[in-house]
């Protein structure tokens, strides 16, 4: 599990290991657009203020991955403990 804040309200979501980010995100009523859920088409990007992601899509490419900097919550995960997203 990891943990995700919303930058905008300081509002924190556990991520479960069941569950993805996005899935999260739209429970909890933030809406973030998706399409293939898959990593492929890129929909759902969403910026990273703060942590590491742990990419799992093909859609940016190793350049934008490195940055660490947006990520696809629809397929990957985090390698630190939280991700502060620019939502
Ligand atoms: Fe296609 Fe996330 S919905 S990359």
């Amino acid at each position: 599990p990891f943990e995700i804040e919303i930058a905008s309200t300081g509002q924190v979501l556990t991520v479960p290991a069941d569950h993805t980010a996005w899935e999260v995100l739209d429970k909890a009523g933030l809406y973030v657009p998706v399409s293939c859920e898959q990593g492929i088409c890129g929909t759902c990007l969403v910026g990273v203020k703060a942590g590491i992601p742990d990419h799992r899509d093909s859609y940016l490419t190793d350049e934008e991955h490195e940055a660490n900097d947006q990520f696809t919550p629809c397929c990957s995960r985090a390698k630190s403990a939280r991700l502060v997203l620019d939502l």
